[in-house]
């Protein structure tokens, strides 16, 4: 890596948890991807989820063919299966032979297209036991959903009451905990116990490294600072800043950019998601400069991801260059628009 005050040089990063969606609004956010990452987990909330592994092959087909027909090469996309209640120890078997990398557990309920997601783990173990045995990981949503649980609690108690439990019934389970939000996850991934080394990871948004609730609600309500989980106190930001950027290898990039259509998001039941794919990298490095600690951006965005997988590390170089970057108010977005994070401001760094 290199860095100087008007360049940043690092190998070309992955995205560990990005929704594309499907169809003609696929295509939009494709070409955002490509340009900045070279591999990314494709989250499987389709309407309905990819299921199982005949679903996920017929997914990246279609993923592959746009972007064959985007001129596009060099991204390739890692598949993923929604876990239900029903999903089948055989099923993964048959995933990993299809070249799926992950399963992907929503607490049913917990956030958008979640209702065909896990009602109760216990409903799982046998699916669980094989994706343990075939080192097949589980990227967990960490959201409890009981209605008594306040919403900024949820991640909390989801530590507590799933995730301890899950990793005691399957100590050598690989798991990430996705897009986190709070000091207790971000610390309890830190500190957890030296015997289950490699097998739990933590991915971290920009939004919730540059962002704390106030962006929803300060100055009239913020349709576009919503996702979920939700932002949490400016404590917390401090301390997921503190862990991305701290060089422990078990947190490392994952955007969780979640299109939805405009009209969607500005709505009187507003969906939850970000879109940031659009200047990820320059979200990234923002935020990372802000506590001095752009020589950390590297391992996070493009070693700590693959070394977790266990997957090559990329090899090429990109640049980023300290120029600034106005970010649209809409961007194409099949037959409508979608407007990305930060809209209408400048962001610092972008790509070449
Ligand atoms: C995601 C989406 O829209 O698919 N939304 C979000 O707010 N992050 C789902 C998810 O990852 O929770
Ligand atoms: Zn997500």
């Amino acid at each position: 890596m290199s860095i100087s005050p008007t360049q940043i040089q690092l190998i070309q990063p992955d995205d560990w948890h990005l929704h594309i969606r499907d169809g003609d609004v696929m295509r939009n956010v494709l070409a955002d991807v490509a340009k900045q990452f070279a591999r990314a987990i494709i989250m499987p909330n389709l309407k309905p989820p990819v299921t199982t592994a005949e679903l996920a092959k017929a997914y990246r087909l279609r993923i592959e063919s746009q972007l064959q027909s985007l001129g596009v090469n060099g991204f390739t996309p890692m598949m993923t299966l929604y876990l239900t209640d029903n999903t089948s120890a055989v099923e993964v078997r048959k995933a990993k032979a299809e070249g799926v990398v992950a399963f992907k557990l929503y607490p049913a309920g917990a956030t958008t297209n979640s209702d065909a997601g896990v009602s109760d783990l216990k409903h799982c173990f046998a699916v669980i036991e094989a994706m343990q045995k075939e080192g097949m990981p589980l990227l967990v949503h960490g959201e409890v959903t009981n209605p008594e649980v306040d919403i900024f609690d949820r991640e909390k108690v989801f530590i507590d009451r799933v995730l301890e439990p899950l990793r005691k019934d399957f100590p050598e389970l690989k798991i990430v905990f996705e897009h986190i939000t709070t000091m207790q996850a971000a610390h309890y991934v830190r500190d957890a116990s030296a015997c289950n080394k490699n097998t739990l990871a933590a991915t971290i948004t920009p939004q919730h490294l540059l962002m704390n609730r106030n962006a929803i609600f300060v100055g009239g309500i913020h349709p576009h600072n919503y996702c979920l989980p939700v932002l949490k106190r400016e404590e917390h930001r401090i301390a997921l800043l503190a862990a991305a950027t701290s060089g422990n290898p078990r947190f490392f990039l994952g955007t969780d950019s979640a299109p939805h259509a405009k009209g969607l998001k500005e709505n009187a039941c507003g969906c939850a998601g970000c879109y940031s794919t659009f200047n990820a990298l320059g979200l990234y490095a923002e935020a990372f400069e802000s506590v001095g600690k752009l020589n950390r951006l590297e391992g996070f965005a493009s070693f700590f991801g693959p070394d977790f997988y266990a997957l090559p590390r990329n090899s090429k170089i990109v640049t980023l260059h300290k120029q600034a970057q106005a970010i649209p108010c809409e961007l194409p977005f099949g037959e409508s628009t979608i407007v990305p994070l930060r809209f209408g401001e400048t962001i610092a760094w972008s790509l070449a």
